[in-house]
């Protein structure tokens, strides 16, 4: 993977690595490229670097493949708003494997904890095929870093997606100063055990090759712990000093052993960038549309907005609605459930699967209560942030119920964006819910019962109890904007 172009190009200070990168390509009929660019926390808060990082990502389509290799995987900066990007050519198969096959279908389904167990995981020959491309994939990307990093750099190696890369940097570039980040929940040991003994092995020690492996919240980094402790047994010590992060020293198979901080790193929203954008002439008109769709002058509304991921738990907010329908008549014609739930990882059947069922419990609601002029649920499935926004402005009430959440950043977002203060009914196995918990209305996702009363009482809250708490919500939710949240890390990482 070394190419004759980074020869050329000094080392970097600064690398990020994700799967997914910065910016994406489309292939037209006449052979062009477009570029379109993405934004984020690492967007953010890789522009405070400025020059001298260089963020490496794999091609996901065949526009990003092209454009690999046309530029000989150095991108260009006019496509990337002057970041530096490597983008890796890994073989189509190989990338389907390890993102398909491994890290949305295994990984993402052990820390969210989404198996149907009885009949799932199966690990056989197919899982070892596709464990196989895991492996190159990572490889791939410790052999991109390793080639692009300057003496003593700083890499900042992100997700599940590329667990093994720090123990396969730190073998070639032991003067490399490494940081994991998982942006999503760390599994609990007894569900992290499922895996087979030797991928739980290499998945810490994977980590482990960090100097600082960072979560988005404790509960995350204990659960982290407490599976290195399980899965490597005597080869691992972990500390947990009083008023010091945690520490886990591992010993991998070359037998030395190595210290590796553990650190907790909450992201937040950013303020600035969202109440800015929120109040753009596109969002206006967007806030005009759903009024007119809401209908009614004094109908209230409960807003959720997410990929339709499984782990968000979309089917079990509705069921909560119409419980609520159901239960508490009086809010017949009185409430509108906006529910945008957007496209997400369709090349797997199981979110196809998922996707049809929010559609048709959307359909069902409607037919059973809807009224010749109210539509209950108005569900939304084209991405579009503008009319997101619009969304959090209005809203009266928020519905964010994940079975689990390394985060959940709409949480997060309404309360910054709403206008006249808005109720949040969360989940408590969201990560954001250690911050925001005591201004929120708690659920168990898996309670519908309860859900449909939390939203009873949110869609009952006084208006100067609302604004209160999401005056408090606001505060608490951009604590650590993105800038400060990377930056915090790089210098985490040089302490
Ligand atoms: C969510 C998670 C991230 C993850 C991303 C991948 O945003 O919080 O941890 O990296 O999904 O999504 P993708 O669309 O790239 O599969």
């Amino acid at each position: 993977m070394v190419s004759e172009r980074s020869a050329v190009q000094p080392g970097a200070e600064v690398l990020v690595a994700s799967n997914r990168g910065p910016v994406s390509y489309a292939l037209g009929e006449g052979g062009e490229l477009s570029a379109k660019r993405g934004g984020g926390g690492l967007v953010s808060g890789l522009s405070t670097i400025g020059a001298d990082a260089v963020w490496v990502c794999s091609a996901l389509g065949d526009g990003d493949r092209e454009a690999a290799r046309r530029t000989g995987g150095l991108l260009d900066v006019a496509d990337t708003g002057g970041q530096r990007v490597r983008m890796l050519d890994i073989p189509a198969d190989v990338h389907a494997a390890a993102y398909n096959g491994v890290a949305n279908s295994v990984l993402w389904f052990v820390h969210h904890m989404l198996y149907q167990t009885p009949l799932e995981p199966v690990f056989d020959a197919d899982f070892r095929g596709q464990w196989a491309a895991y492996e190159a994939y990572n490889a791939a990307f410790a052999s991109a870093l390793a080639d692009s990093a300057s003496p003593g750099a700083a890499v900042l190696v992100q997700d599940y997606h590329l667990a093994l890369v720090p123990a396969m940097l730190r073998q070639v570039r032991p003067d490399v100063r490494i940081a994991h980040f998982s942006h999503t929940p760390w599994a609990p040991p007894e569900y992290f055990a499922m895996l087979p003994d030797d991928v739980q092995r290499q998945l810490v020690l994977g980590i482990l090759g960090a100097d600082r492996a960072n979560f988005l919240t404790g509960r995350w980094a204990r659960a982290f712990t407490a599976c290195c402790e399980r899965a490597l047994g005597p080869d691992c010590t972990a500390h947990w000093p009083r008023h010091e992060a945690p520490s886990v020293v591992a010993v991998p198979p070359d037998r030395k052993a190595h210290r590796t901080r553990i650190g907790v790193h909450g992201l937040g929203a950013d303020a600035e960038f969202l109440r800015e954008r929120s109040r753009r002439p596109d969002v206006e008109e967007r806030m005009a549309a759903l009024r007119g769709q809401i209908g009614g002058t004094d109908r209230k509304t409960i807003v959720r907005v997410d990929r339709t991921e499984l782990s968000k738990n979309i089917v079990r907010g509705l069921l909560a609605f119409r419980r609520l329908l159901a239960d508490r008549p009086e809010w017949r014609e009185r409430v509108v459930h906006l529910a945008f739930a957007y496209p997400s990882r369709q090349d797997l059947a199981v979110y196809r699967d998922y996707t049809a069922q929010v559609g048709a419990l959307a359909e069902e609601i409607n037919a059973e209560y809807g009224t010749a002029g109210w539509q209950p649920v108005v569900l939304h499935v084209k991405d579009d942030f503008a009319r997101s926004l619009a969304a959090y402005r209005l809203a009266d009430v928020a519905l964010v119920n994940p079975i689990r959440d390394g985060m959940n950043l709409v949480a997060k977002e309404v309360p910054v964006v709403s206008d006249a203060g808005c109720a949040l009914v969360l989940s408590r196995e969201a990560g954001a819910w250690e911050e925001l918990g005591a201004d929120a209305l708690t659920v168990n996702p898996y309670d519908v019962g309860q859900t449909a009363e939390a939203l009873h009482a949110a869609l009952s809250m006084p208006a100067e109890e609302r604004a209160a708490r999401t005056a408090r919500l606001a505060a608490a939710a951009t604590a650590l904007p993105p800038a400060r949240w990377f930056l915090d890390q790089l210098q985490a990482l040089g302490e």
